[in-house]
C-alpha cells in the first residue's frame, strides 16, 4: 500500500516517523504486505531528514499517480488543503486529516464526495489528538441517543488555565510559557479565543446531531478576561475554571453550542484534567456519562491517531466505511442568549452594601464567594439558573460599570 502525505509539519513528520518506527504491525494491521511512504508534499526542502528524498513540491504528482491509494492532509488551514483534498478524493483515494478546520468549514461537502467516489475520508485526529473520540462515539456509542458532549478540546488554553491556577501565574506569563513550549497554534489567537476549540466542537456536534454545524454558529469566548482572582473564587466555590466547549440538544430538538470559560466542580474529571491534556464527556441516554482523556496535541499522540486511520482506510479500500452527517442549516442551532445557565459574576463597587442589595433585588437567591486578600471594594457571587439574554440585559442596565468577571458555572 503506498501513501501520500501533504504537510510535512510536527504532525506530518510525526506520521512518517511512526510509520517507519511501527512498519510491521502497521502493515499487519492494514492486512497489507507493507505501507510505503511514496511522496511528501511540502514547498520547503528537507535535505537532512531520513525522508528528505521523498518531499516534492507539485501536488499534480501525487493526484495523477495511481499508486498512491491513501493521502495524509496535515497541512493545516482550510486552502490549498481543501482543494488537494477534495480533487484526491475525486480519483477515488481515500483521504486522512488532521485539520479541525477543514474539517468543521468542508466536512460534509468532503464526505459527500468520498461517498460519491467510493472513497473514504477519516479526521480521527482533528478533535482531542491522541484521544480515540470519533471512532467511539460514531461506533461504541451508536446504540446511544447522544444528549450531550462536552469537553476541553484546546490542551494550549488548558495549559495556560493550570498554570494559573496551580502556579499562581499571570495569564500574560502563562502565554509567553506556552508559546515557549510551542504548544500555540501558528496564530495564538487561535488557541486564547476559543476557535480552535470552536472547531473541535462543531465537529462533534456534527457527529452526535447528525448535522453539520459551522464554526460562526457557535457562541465563542476565550480566556483573555480570565485574572487570579477568578481562579481563586472558582478554588472557593470548589472547582476550577476551564475553557470548556458545548454542545446539547435540547427538548426543541434544536441543538445549544459554546465555548467558553466556565467553573467546573471539582469532582468532576474535567476539572482534573490538567496541562496540555484534552477531556471529553459524552452523555449518552443508554449509557450515561463517559469521560476520554489523553494528549490532545502534539506529535506523536496526533500521528497515533492519524496512521489508525490510515489503517482504516487500507483495510476498507473498496469498501465504504458508511459515515456523514447532513448540511446543517439555520434553525438547527439555537440562539445562545436562550440558554440557562448559572453564574459567577465578580463586581468593583464603590459601595458594597448598595451593590448587594441591588444584586439581592436583581437575582433574588445567589450564593456570595469569598478568597483571601480580596480588596474592600470586590464583590463575587454565585447565581442561580438564569436564562443568558435576561442576565446580559440585567448586568448591563443595573452593574454595567462595575463588572470585571461574568463566568458560566457548568452542572458538571
Ligand atoms: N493548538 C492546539 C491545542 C493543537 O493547543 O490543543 C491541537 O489541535
Amino acid at each position: 500500500m503506498q501513501i501520500a502525505i501533504m504537510g510535512y509539519g510536527v504532525v506530518g513528520s510525526g506520521v512518517a516517523a511512526l510509520i517507519e518506527k511501527n512498519n510491521k504491525s502497521i502493515a499487519r494491521n492494514s492486512l497489507q504486505p507493507e505501507m510505503k511512504i511514496k511522496y511528501i508534499l511540502d514547498l520547503r526542502s528537507f535535505p537532512d531528514d531520513p525522508f528528505g528524498h521523498l518531499v516534492i513540491s507539485d501536488f499534480s504528482q501525487i493526484a495523477n499517480d495511481d499508486e498512491v491509494s491513501i493521502v495524509v492532509e496535515t497541512m493545516g488551514g482550510v486552502h490549498p488543503a481543501y482543494e488537494f483534498v477534495l480533487e484526491c478524493l475525486k480519483k477515488g483515494k481515500s483521504v486522512v486529516t488532521s485539520n479541525k478546520e477543514l474539517v468543521a468549514v468542508k466536512g460534509c461537502e468532503l464526505l459527500k464526495v468520498a461517498e460519491e467516489n467510493n472513497a473514504n475520508f477519516l479526521f480521527e485526529a482533528s478533535v482531542g489528538g491522541g484521544i480515540p473520540i470519533i471512532r467511539p462515539i460514531h461506533q461504541c456509542l451508536a446504540a446511544n441517543e447522544i444528549e450531550e458532549v462536552a469537553g476541553i478540546l484546546n490542551g494550549t488554553t488548558n495549559f495556560i488555565l493550570t498554570k494559573m491556577i496551580n502556579e499562581s501565574m499571570t495569564f500574560e506569563d502563562a502565554l509567553l510559557l506556552a508559546q515557549q513550549n510551542g504548544y500555540a497554534e501558528r496564530d495564538p489567537s487561535a488557541d486564547i479565543d476559543g476557535i480552535d476549540a470552536c472547531r473541535k466542537i462543531c465537529i462533534l456536534a456534527a457527529l452526535c446531531f447528525g448535522k453539520h454545524v459551522y464554526p460562526e454558529s457557535v457562541h465563542t469566548e476565550g480566556i483573555r478576561k480570565i485574572a487570579l482572582a477568578d481562579v481563586e473564587y472558582a478554588l472557593s466555590w470548589g472547582g476550577a475554571i476551564k475553557l470548556i466547549a458545548r454542545a446539547k440538544k435540547l427538548e426543541s430538538g434544536k441543538i445549544t453550542l459554546s465555548v467558553s470559560p466556565a467553573f467546573v466542580q471539582k469532582s468532576c474529571l474535567l476539572a482534573s484534567t490538567d496541562d496540555v491534556f484534552n477531556a471529553v464527556l459524552v452523555r449518552g441516554n443508554a449509557v450515561g456519562d463517559v469521560i476520554f482523556y489523553g494528549r490532545g496535541a502534539g506529535k506523536f499522540p496526533t500521528a497515533s491517531a492519524v496512521v489508525a486511520d490510515v489503517i482504516d482506510c487500507a483495510k476498507h479500500i473498496d469498501k465504504r466505511k458508511v459515515f456523514g452527517w447532513e448540511d446543517g442549516n439555520a434553525d438547527f442551532v439555537a440562539d445562545y442568549l436562550d440558554n440557562e445557565t448559572a453564574f459567577y459574576i465578580r463586581l468593583i463597587t464603590s459601595d458594597k452594601s448598595k451593590t448587594i442589595a441591588s444584586l439581592t433585588e436583581t437575582f433574588g437567591e445567589f450564593d456570595v464567594l469569598n478568597r483571601s486578600d480580596a480588596p474592600e471594594n470586590e464583590v463575587a457571587i454565585a447565581t442561580k439558573a438564569v436564562r443568558e439574554g435576561d442576565l446580559e440585559g440585567k448586568l448591563a442596565s443595573v452593574f454595567a460599570d462595575e463588572i470585571a468577571s461574568v463566568i458560566r458555572i457548568t452542572d458538571y
